[in-house]
C-alpha cells in the first residue's frame, strides 16, 4: 500500500524552520548538465523523486553522476543517447528540459511527447517553435518529438505565452548557438534567473534573464562550475501558510522575502500577521483568516503552485472568497476533497467561489498532484480529528521531508506504509 500521511489537527505550529532548495530550480540546473563535458556540481540540491528523476534520465543519456547528500555533481563527458523515453517522461513532464541542451549539443534528441498530466494538457508547441527558430528541424515520430540540428543559430523568439520550462530549454539551446538569441515574453520566474547564473558561470553570456526580454549571445562551448541552486518560494510560502492556517507562529528561514512577495501579500490581505527581515519571514496566524479574491499569473504574479495552498486558508475564512487559475486548466482537484473536509467550494470552469466555514473535520482524502497533496496536508493539520492523506508519493516528488519540518514544528503528523 503507498505511503499516507495521518495527522491529528489543531496544534499552532510554533518554531523556526529552513527551506530546501527549489525543485523547479534544481531540475533545469541539472539538465545544463548536458551543455558541457566538464563537471557541474550543486551543492544543496533537494532529496525528492522529481530530482531522482532527472538523474536517471540524465543517466541514461550518457552522464556520470555523483550523489553525496546534498551535493551533486553531473559530468556528461559523451552523450552516448539521444533517446528521453517514454517510461521516464511520462512520470515527470519536466523531462522535456533535456530537449534543448541535448539538440545544442549532440545535434539530435529523441524526447517522449509528455502528453497530458493531472493538472491540464500541457503541450509543447512553444518549445518546439523556439527550436525551429533556432534551425532545429523538429518531427514527430512514434510519439516522440525528434530534433535536428547542426548548429542551431541565434534568433529573435517571441513566445506566444509565459512559459516556464519552455524559457528555459530555449535559454540552453540559445546559450550554445551560432550568433545572438532574443526570447521575448520571457518566464521572469526566479528559477529562470538561476538557471541563466548557473549557465553565465559555465561561460554563457545571458542578459536579461527575470525580465521578459532575455538576451543570449552564443558561445563555442561551456565548462563546468560550481552552484548552490535557490530557495524553494512554493515550499516557504507553503509553510508560511501553515503556521497561519494553525493559528500558530512560525518562522522560516533561508528564503528570498522578495520570491514570494505575491503570497505576503496576499495573506496580510487575509489579515495574516507578517514580519518580513534578511532571508526570513515571521507569521502569525489570526484568529480567523479573512476573505480574499485571487487570480493566478506568471511571476512576480500569484503562483499557480500556491494556488491550492492559499484556497485551503480561505476555505476557513470569515467570508466569502474567489479564485480564479488562469495557468493551468485543471487545477481545482483539491477543491472536492476540501469538501470533503466540510469546505464550501463551487467551481465553475476556471473559478472557484469558496464559502468560508469556521472549521474542517479531520477525514481520509486522497492527493492528486503535487501542490494539491500539500494543500490537503494543511486542511489536515488545521482541522478537528484526524486526517489521513493517501498518496502522498505526489507530496514526495517536490517537498523534501515536509512531515519532518512539521514535526519540527510541534505538529502531530506521521507517514505510514
Ligand atoms: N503551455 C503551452 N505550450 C507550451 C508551454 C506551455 O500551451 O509550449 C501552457 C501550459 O499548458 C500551461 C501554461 O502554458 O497552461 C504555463 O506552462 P509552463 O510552461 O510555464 O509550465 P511548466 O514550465 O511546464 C513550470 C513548473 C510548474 C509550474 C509552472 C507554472 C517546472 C519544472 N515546473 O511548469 O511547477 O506550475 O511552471 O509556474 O518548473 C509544480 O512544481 O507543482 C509545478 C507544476
Amino acid at each position: 500500500m503507498p505511503a499516507r500521511l495521518v495527522i491529528e489537527g489543531g496544534v499552532p505550529l510554533r518554531g523556526s524552520v529552513a527551506v530546501s532548495a527549489a525543485k523547479n530550480a534544481a531540475l533545469p540546473a541539472l539538465t545544463a548538465g548536458l551543455l558541457t563535458v566538464e563537471p557541474l556540481v550543486f551543492t544543496n540540491v533537494p532529496d525528492l523523486q522529481d530530482v531522482r528523476t532527472m538523474i536517471r534520465l540524465l543517466e541514461t543519456l550518457g552522464a556520470a553522476v555523483d550523489r553525496a547528500g546534498a551535493r551533486v555533481r553531473v559530468r556528461v563527458e559523451r552523450v552516448t543517447s539521444e533517446v528521453a523515453p517514454y517510461e521516464l517522461v511520462s512520470t515527470m513532464r519536466a523531462s522535456v528540459l533535456v530537449l534543448g541542451p541535448l539538440v545544442a549539443r549532440h545535434g539530435t534528441a529523441r524526447v517522449a511527447l509528455p502528453g497530458g498530466c493531472a493538472i491540464g494538457v500541457r503541450p509543447i508547441d512553444q518549445h518546439l517553435k523556439g527550436l525551429t527558430r533556432l534551425g532545429a528541424e523538429i518531427t514527430i515520430e512514434n510519439g516522440y518529438v525528434v530534433a535536428r540540428a547542426s548548429r542551431l543559430k541565434g534568433a529573435r523568439i517571441a513566445t506566444d505565452l509565459v512559459t516556464v520550462t519552455g524559457t528555459e530549454n530555449l535559454m540552453m539551446a540559445a546559450a550554445l548557438a551560432e550568433g545572438t538569441t532574443v526570447i521575448e515574453n520571457a518566464a521572469r520566474e526566479p528559477e529562470v534567473v538561476d538557471l541563466a547564473d548557473v549557465l553565465n558561470a559555465m561561460g554563457a553570456r545571458i542578459h536579461g534573464a527575470g525580465t521578459v526580454r532575455i538576451e543570449i549571445e552564443g558561445v563555442a562551448d561551456l565548462g563546468g562550475t560550481t552552484h548552490t541552486i535557490v530557495p524553494d518560494r512554493i515550499e516557504a510560502g507553503t509553510v508560511i501558510v501553515a503556521g497561519a492556517i494553525t493559528g500558530g507562529d512560525v518562522t522560516v528561514t533561508g528564503l528570498v522575502p522578495d520570491h514570494v512577495s505575491a503570497v505576503l501579500a496576499k495573506l496580510e490581505e487575509c489579515g495574516v500577521a507578517l514580519e518580513v527581515g534578511p532571508g526570513r519571514v515571521r507569521v502569525c496566524g489570526p484568529e480567523r483568516p479573512r476573505p480574499a479574491d485571487v487570480t493566478t499569473s506568471p511571476f512576480p504574479g500569484f503562483p499557480t503552485d500556491m494556488q491550492a495552498q492559499l484556497m485551503t486558508l480561505l476555505g476557513l475564512a470569515d467570508g466569502q472568497s474567489r479564485v480564479t487559475e488562469t495557468i493551468f486548466e485543471n487545477r481545482f482537484m483539491h477543491a472536492a476533497e476540501l469538501v470533503r473536509m466540510g469546505a464550501s467550494i463551487e467551481t465553475e470552469g476556471s473559478t472557484a467561489i469558496i464559502r468560508g466555514v469556521p472549521f474542517y473535520q479531520g477525514a481520509p482524502v486522497m492527493a492528486s498532484d503535487l501542490r494539491a497533496s500539500a494543500a490537503l496536508v494543511l486542511a489536515g493539520l488545521a482541522a478537528r480529528g484526524r486526517t489521513e492523506v493517501s498518496r502522498v508519493y505526489h507530496l514526495d516528488r517536490g517537498y523534501e521531508r515536509l512531515e519532518a519540518k512539521l514535526a519540527a514544528l510541534g505538529a502531530r503528523i506521521e507517514r505510514r506504509a
